[in-house]
């Protein structure tokens, strides 16, 4: 499972990026405004720093604009992935930029059906919004099963984001419905590999070596 970060925070990127554990960064037009800094600036930036792939999300919803904005934002990285918006003139923009090559992230999933579009319109990745889904009263984890079911079935190349991922539970659910990636905020991310017991077991192991070494 590879383990992207929704952010872009520069910092963040750099604390898990140096851990060896950001396969990639995903980011949109609201993850973009809190940094507060220029687009193009912050996400050429993230692009430098990890290896692997970059979502920057096109802000025009007509396919000719998104078609030509996603040639502007694929061209500033070569690791840059377009993310397009699930509509009609998304879908088009995703099939047109496929056969350029242009790799896209289909943004804000929400059903199977919807996931099935995405995958034969050609997008590389597809991004089923676990959180705001649970928030419906619904399952974002058996949206990211049946997911990987059609994919399995049917060949299809696209890979599973899930994203709006709120807790470490989401993250787990996620894992075991069998998502190729999560897109997981620096803020859950640091409680991944935290735990009470593990902290207090530390501190009862040093106080025992403290005092054997004492004796
Ligand atoms: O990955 C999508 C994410 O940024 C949206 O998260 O918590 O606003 O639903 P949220």
């Amino acid at each position: 499972m590879k383990f992207f970060l929704d952010t872009a925070n520069i910092d963040e990127i750099k604390r898990i990026n140096d851990l060896g554990l950001c396969d990639g960064v995903t980011t949109n037009p609201s993850i973009i405004k809190k940094e507060g800094k220029d687009f193009e600036t912050v996400v050429k930036e993230i692009a430098s720093i990890v290896d692997g792939p970059v979502s920057a999300e096109v802000t025009s919803y007509t396919y000719h604009e998104m078609v030509e904005e996603a040639k502007k934002l694929a061209a500033w990285k070569e690791n840059i992935v377009v993310k397009i918006p699930m509509t009609e003139d998304g879908l088009k923009a995703i099939n047109t930029l496929s056969k350029e090559g242009i790799k896209t992230n289909c943004t804000l999933i929400f059903s199977v059906s919807q996931g099935i579009m995405a995958m034969k319109a050609g997008a590389t990745y597809i991004s089923p919004f676990m959180g705001r889904i649970d928030d419906m009263g619904e399952s974002g984890k058996k949206l990211i099963e049946n997911l990987r079911r059609i994919i399995d079935i049917y060949g299809y190349d696209s890979e599973i984001i899930a994203a709006s991922i709120r807790h470490i539970n989401h993250l787990e659910q996620a894992a075991l419905a069998g998502s190729h990636i999560a897109t997981i905020p620096g803020s859950i991310f640091e409680k991944l590999w935290t735990h009470p017991l593990t902290t207090a077991g530390i501190e009862s192991f040093k106080k025992d070596w403290d005092a054997f070494q004492n004796r």
